[in-house]
């Protein structure tokens, strides 16, 4: 059988140079050295054998594989990568060469052992790797965890690779190799985030970054990338929302992966509110009211709350409106009646309730005069927060305990009777209304 080295010695049969060692200089300066029966002794070469891992047939004493001389003399051929391929099957074959290992395998083999198995220069570890290339988690704040533990051969061949940049799997596998509970998450996910289905680098520096969770932009300007238009829109609210850019942004009420939500949200949208709208909080103009608590301790809880749907009035990142209301609403007790100024009750209230002077529509009658009319419709208005709270009460109806007037918080006294009701509150002495037999609430001339 042919030998191999044959072969590789006819390919390289124009490639005869001098091996640049250090024993050939010292030969040419002293008397030729003749090569002898063997070539690692106390004198000569110690130093090659002296590894922690050697080399196959370096191990074995064998120089000659590597090391041919020329005519006998103590002097060799050039080494090239082909001598390593004459005894491992290695091929540039694939569609992502590394660089170095299409020209040497000696940038980073060395040739006779090493301090580890593969005697790679360096280590097999990151420190391989920046014999060549920068070390950039230095500049970075948050380094991921296996490029922390210079695991770079986690994500990336040696080699060569069917994938660009050398990755172990296509971009899309890669991550959910290891992060198995995340992958679960979005497969999971009723709504799924596009990108998060494809390349998580979009999004994610796979080495790491100045941000915490490696993300490649801080808050919004993450998103702004795919979502410009949405993120324009910003600054042409009104009112601001605190959480769209405090804090995580986005992410306090998305999760950038997927969601077992519409919308990619966190949570249930009023678990969400409520997650920070559990407490008063302290803004520029006073403070917010506590709205959990409002609905925990109230015995009557408006429609749209208790299908936990804050956002059937509000909007959750900014508004034209006050108090981030979706649609209008007056802001004060008083207000000029017009249908327009009451748009977000009129969304799911018929407007014929305040509108229609007689109606037998709404129960707010006294006989058949409609006190929605005679309160709301006129010039100077009461506007429903004068008597209802939009969120939850005690009292039935909506109605509120107490409402502000100026600096004066107000009690509102409400009770019904299956006819009709009746009223205390700053504005008028104890009215009563009957939807059968109007009331009659004109004071008994002293
Ligand atoms: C698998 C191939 C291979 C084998 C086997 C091998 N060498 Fe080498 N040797 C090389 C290469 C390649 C270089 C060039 C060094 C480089 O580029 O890192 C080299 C360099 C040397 C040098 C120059 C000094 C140095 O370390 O750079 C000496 C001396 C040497 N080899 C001696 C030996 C001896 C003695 C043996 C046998 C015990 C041996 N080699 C076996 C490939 C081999
Ligand atoms: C004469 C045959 C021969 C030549 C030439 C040769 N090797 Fe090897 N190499 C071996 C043997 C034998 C082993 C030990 C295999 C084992 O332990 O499974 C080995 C092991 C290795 C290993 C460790 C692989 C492992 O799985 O543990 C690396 C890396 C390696 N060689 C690289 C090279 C490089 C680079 C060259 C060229 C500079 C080269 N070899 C040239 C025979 C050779
Ligand atoms: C960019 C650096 C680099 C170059 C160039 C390179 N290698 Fe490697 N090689 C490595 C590293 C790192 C490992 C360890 C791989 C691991 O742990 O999976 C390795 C592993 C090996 C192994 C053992 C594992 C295996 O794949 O069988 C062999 C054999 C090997 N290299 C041969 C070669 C040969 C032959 C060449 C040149 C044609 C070469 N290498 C060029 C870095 C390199
Ligand atoms: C001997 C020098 C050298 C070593 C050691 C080295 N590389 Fe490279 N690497 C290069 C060169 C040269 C390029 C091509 C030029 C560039 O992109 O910088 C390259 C390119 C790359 C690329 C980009 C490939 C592409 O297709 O764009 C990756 C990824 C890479 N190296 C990873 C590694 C990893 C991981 C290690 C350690 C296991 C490593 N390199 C060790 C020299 C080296
Ligand atoms: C968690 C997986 C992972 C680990 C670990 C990892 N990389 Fe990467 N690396 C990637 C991905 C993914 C890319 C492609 C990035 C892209 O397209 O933005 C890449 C790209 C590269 C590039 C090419 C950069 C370019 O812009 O073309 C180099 C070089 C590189 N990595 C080196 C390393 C080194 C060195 C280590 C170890 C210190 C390492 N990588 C660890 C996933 C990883
Ligand atoms: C080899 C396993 C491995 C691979 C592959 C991997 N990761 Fe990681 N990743 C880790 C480990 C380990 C941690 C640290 C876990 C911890 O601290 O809880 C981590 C943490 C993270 C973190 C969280 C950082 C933080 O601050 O909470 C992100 C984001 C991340 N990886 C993204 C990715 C992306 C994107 C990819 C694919 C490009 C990827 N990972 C591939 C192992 C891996
Ligand atoms: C649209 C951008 C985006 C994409 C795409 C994306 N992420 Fe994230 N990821 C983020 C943001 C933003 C955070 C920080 C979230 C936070 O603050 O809670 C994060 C956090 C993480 C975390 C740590 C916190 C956690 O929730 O466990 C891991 C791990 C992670 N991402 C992995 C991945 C993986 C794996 C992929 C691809 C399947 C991916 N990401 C795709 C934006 C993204
Ligand atoms: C790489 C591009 C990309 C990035 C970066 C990105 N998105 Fe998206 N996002 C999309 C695409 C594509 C869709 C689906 C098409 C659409 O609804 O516009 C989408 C849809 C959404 C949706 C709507 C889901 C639904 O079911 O209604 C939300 C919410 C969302 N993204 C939030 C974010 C947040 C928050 C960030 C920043 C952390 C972000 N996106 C970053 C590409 C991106
Ligand atoms: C305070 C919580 C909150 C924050 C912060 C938040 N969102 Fe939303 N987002 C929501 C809710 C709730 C919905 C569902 C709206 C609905 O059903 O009307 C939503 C819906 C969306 C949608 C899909 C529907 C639409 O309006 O186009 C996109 C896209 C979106 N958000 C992007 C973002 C981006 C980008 C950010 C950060 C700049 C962000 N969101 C910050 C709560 C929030
Ligand atoms: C991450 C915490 C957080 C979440 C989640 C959150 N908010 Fe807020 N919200 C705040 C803070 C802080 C303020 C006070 C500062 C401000 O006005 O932006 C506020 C203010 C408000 C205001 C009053 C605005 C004004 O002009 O006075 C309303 C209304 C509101 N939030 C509704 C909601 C709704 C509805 C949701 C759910 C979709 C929600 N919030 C989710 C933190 C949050
Ligand atoms: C039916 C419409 C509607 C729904 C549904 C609704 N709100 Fe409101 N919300 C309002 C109106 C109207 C105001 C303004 C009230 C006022 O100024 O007296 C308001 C005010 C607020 C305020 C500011 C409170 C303050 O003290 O100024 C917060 C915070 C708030 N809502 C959060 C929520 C949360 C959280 C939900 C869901 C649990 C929710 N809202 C559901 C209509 C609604
Ligand atoms: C998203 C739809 C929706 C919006 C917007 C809405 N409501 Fe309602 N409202 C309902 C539903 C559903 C009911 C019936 C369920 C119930 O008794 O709470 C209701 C009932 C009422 C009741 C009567 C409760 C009873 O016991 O008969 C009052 C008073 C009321 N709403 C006032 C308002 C006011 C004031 C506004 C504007 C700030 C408003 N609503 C906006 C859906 C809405
Ligand atoms: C002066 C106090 C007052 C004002 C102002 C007021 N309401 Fe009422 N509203 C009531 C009372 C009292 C009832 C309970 C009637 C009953 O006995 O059933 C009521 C009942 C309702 C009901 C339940 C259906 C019905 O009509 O019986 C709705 C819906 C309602 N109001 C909406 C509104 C809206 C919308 C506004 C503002 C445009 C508003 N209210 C302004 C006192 C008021």
């Amino acid at each position: 059988m042919n030998h191999p080295l044959n072969a590789i010695r006819g390919r390289r049969a124009l490639v005869i140079a001098l091996l640049t060692v250090a024993s050939v200089g010292r030969a040419q300066a002293q008397a030729p050295i003749a090569l002898g029966p063997t070539c690692i002794t106390t004198e000569c070469h110690a130093e090659v054998d002296e590894h922690a891992f050697l080399h196959g047939p370096v191990n074995l004493g064998q120089c000659a594989p590597c090391h041919v001389p020329l005519e006998n003399k103590h002097e060799f051929e050039a080494v090239s990568s082909a001598q390593c391929t004459m005894c491992h099957e290695v091929e540039v074959n694939q569609p992502v060469v590394h660089e170095p290992f299409a020209d040497d395998c000696t940038k980073c083999h060395s040739p006779h052992g090493e301090q580890n198995r593969f005697f790679v220069k360096g280590g097999t570890g990151a420190g391989g790797c920046y014999q060549c290339h920068e070390d950039q988690s230095e500049h970075m704040a948050f380094v991921h965890g296996p490029v922390a533990m210079g695991e770079c051969l986690a994500c990336h061949t040696a080699h060569q690779s069917e994938h660009p940049k050398l990755l172990t799997d296509p971009k899309e596998k890669l991550c959910g190799a290891c992060h198995v509970e995340m992958e679960a998450r979005i497969s999971a996910g009723v709504s799924i985030h596009e990108p998060a289905q494809g390349d998580c680098t979009g999004c994610h520096d796979p080495h790491g970054s100045n941000e915490a969770a490696l993300t490649r932009a801080p808050g919004k300007d993450l998103c702004r990338s795919c979502h410009e238009e949405f993120i324009e829109q910003m600054d042409h609210f009104a009112f601001t929302h605190t959480p769209m850019t405090e804090g995580r942004a986005c992410s306090n009420c998305h999760d950038p992966h997927a969601s077992d939500q519409d919308h990619l949200l966190a949570s249930k949208t009023m678990d969400l509110c409520l997650s920070c709208h559990d407490k008063s909080i302290k803004t520029d103009h006073g403070v917010l009211a506590n709205i959990a608590e409002e609905v925990e301790n109230a015995s009557f809880v408006h429609g749209p709350l208790r299908e936990g749907n804050c956002v059937a009035c509000h909007e959750a990142h900014g508004s034209q409106h006050e108090k981030l209301l979706d649609r209008a609403f007056p802001e004060t007790f008083y207000a000029e009646f017009s249908e327009a100024q009451y748009a977000i009750c009129f969304e799911c209230h018929d407007k014929a309730l305040i509108t229609e002077e007689a109606s037998s529509l709404t129960g707010f009658r006294n006989g058949t005069e409609n006190l929605h009319f005679l309160h709301v419709n006129r010039k100077k208005g009461r506007s429903c927060r004068a008597c209802h709270s939009p969120h939850a009460t005690n009292q039935a109806k909506h109605v509120r305990e107490d409402v502000a007037f100026g600096r004066w918080k107000m009690d509102v006294t409400f009770e019904t009777t299956p006819t009709g009701g009746s009223c205390i509150a700053g504005c008028h002495t104890n009215y009563r209304y009957d939807r059968e037999l109007a009331a009659d609430n004109s004071r008994p001339k002293k």
